[in-house]
């Protein structure tokens, strides 16, 4: 095993313990109701990016969707997955598909995995609009800088609270391990909104409690 692949194989570790398959659902579930899913057409193929183990895989599907597909980099977190969706292991600066396929492409706490700001970013946001069909929706939910995510830093750097609450300390070696992606990601909030704004309409962007939600509609 390379340096590299145990640096990826313990920070698949902390994500895999960071939530329970059942506190994903909750989370993902409210997440996605509070973005308007449920009023998403059920027919449409929604193609998640960056899903991981496919937690957000099981909870589109149970939401009714009937078309759902996953992407993600690691075979292993894939191997997770087992469900009616149908999952694909790619890079998602390049996707695997042709263009003007796809209704919805979600993207949750996977972007600011890739690596070369801006580049990589511009890529992904370049490919989503490559392969959503006219008027398709983006929907982003990842970390942003605010006091509250500060203060979570903060608190995840007390030793003490890392070794009594383990999805603190599952956190903290998350963000240890992707560290310099991580806050390259943070430091650009401006530039970052400034290229998704000019690719797709904003139907909804909040940002709280640390995260940006951000929907919006294929622009032409
Ligand atoms: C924090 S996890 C998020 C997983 C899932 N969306 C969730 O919220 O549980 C980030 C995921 O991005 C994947 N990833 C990182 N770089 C990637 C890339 N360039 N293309 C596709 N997937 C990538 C990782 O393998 C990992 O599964």
């Amino acid at each position: 095993m390379t340096a590299q692949d145990a640096t990826t194989a313990s920070w698949e570790a902390a994500y895999l313990r960071f939530r329970t398959p059942e506190q994903e659902d909750r989370t993902f579930r409210s997440s996605l109701t509070a973005a308007g899913a449920d009023s998403w057409s059920k027919e449409g193929t929604v193609l998640e990016l960056f899903c991981g183990r496919g937690g957000s895989l099981r909870s589109l599907c149970a939401m009714g969707f009937k078309h759902v597909e996953g992407v993600d980099i690691s075979k292993e977190l894939l191997e997770e997955y087992s469900g009616p969706a149908t999952v694909y292991a790619s890079d998602c600066r390049e996707l695997p598909f042709g263009d003007s396929e796809k209704d919805v492409v979600i993207a949750r706490d996977g972007l600011h995995h890739l690596p070369g700001f801006p580049l990589g970013l511009e890529k992904t946001f370049t490919e989503v609009h490559r392969v959503l069909k006219p008027g398709g929706r983006i929907a982003v939910w990842e970390p942003w800088p605010t006091p509250y995510l500060h203060l979570l830093h903060a608190i995840s750097r007390i030793g003490f609270l890392r070794k009594c609450w383990p999805r603190l300390d599952a956190f903290a070696t998350m963000v240890e391990i992707e560290r310099d992606l991580y806050y390259e990601w943070l430091a650009h909030p401006a530039e970052i909104l400034n290229m998704l704004r000019t690719r797709f309409e904003e139907e909804i962007c909040t940002i709280r409690k640390g995260q940006l939600v951000f929907i919006g509609r294929k622009k032409t």
